[in-house]
């Protein structure tokens, strides 16, 4: 399964990709907001960064507007993936922008007769927010179970991008369900080495090789 980065947090994700396995990264309006960034800046800095694909959203409403958006994004840079909503507007840019080679990302999914509508269009990735999900009392891992069914019934190549990731379950849950790929903020994605019986263990190890008295180098 694929790691994604969700954030916009240079420093931050600077940080976490020193451990090597980032395999991409996702932003949305929201988080280009928060980053407080001039957009062209922001963007061309985290693509530098990060080498796998970066997702960018465009913000049109209509579907000429953006395919022109979405053209003029993905010439930023080679690792650009074109980010549509889950509109009819957003399934025939994606549509389009699919057949000009152009990777796209469809967002903001919460449904399965969505995700069908994203893989006719061709989007190279689906995301389902589960966390927004869970949030409205619905079981948002269920959602990404029935997407990797429908899926693999007619081969769909679409790659199921689990997104609004809240917690470290979310992460094990969604791999227990088939998500190609998991998009993590960096608090959560930084609590996954976390666990107490680790730290008890180290310590323990640590302790007795003092007493041991040897030494490796
Ligand atoms: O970036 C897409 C998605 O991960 C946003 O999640 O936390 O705003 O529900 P969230």
């Amino acid at each position: 399964m694929d790691f994604f980065l969700d954030s916009t947090d240079f420093e931050e994700i600077k940080r976490l990709n020193q451990t090597g396995i980032i395999d991409g990264l996702t932003t949305n309006p929201s988080l280009i907001y928060k980053a407080k960034t001039p957009f062209d800046q922001l963007i061309n800095n985290l693509c530098s960064e990060i080498k796998g694909p970066v997702s960018v959203e465009t913000v049109a409403e209509n579907s000429e507007q953006m395919i022109n958006e979405g053209i003029k994004i993905s010439k930023m840079a080679k690792n650009i993936v074109v980010k549509l909503p889950m509109t009819w507007e957003g399934i025939k840019a994606c549509k389009q922008l699919s057949e000009m080679s152009i990777k796209t990302n469809v967002t903001l999914c919460f449904s399965s007769s969505q995700a069908i509508l994203a893989a006719k269009a061709g989007a190279t990735y689906i995301s389902p927010f589960i966390g927004r999900l869970d949030d409205a009392n619905v079981d948002g891992v269920q959602l990404i179970r029935e997407i990797k069914l429908i899926f693999s019934h007619y081969n769909y190549e679409t790659k199921i991008l689990a997104a609004s990731i809240r917690t470290k379950n979310h992460v094990t849950q969604s791999a227990l369900a088939g998500a190609d790929v998991v998009t993590i903020p960096p608090k959560v994605f930084s609590s996954l080495v976390d666990h107490n019986l680790t730290d008890k263990g180290l310590k323990i190890f640590n302790s007795d090789w003092q007493k041991s008295g040897q030494k490796i180098l």
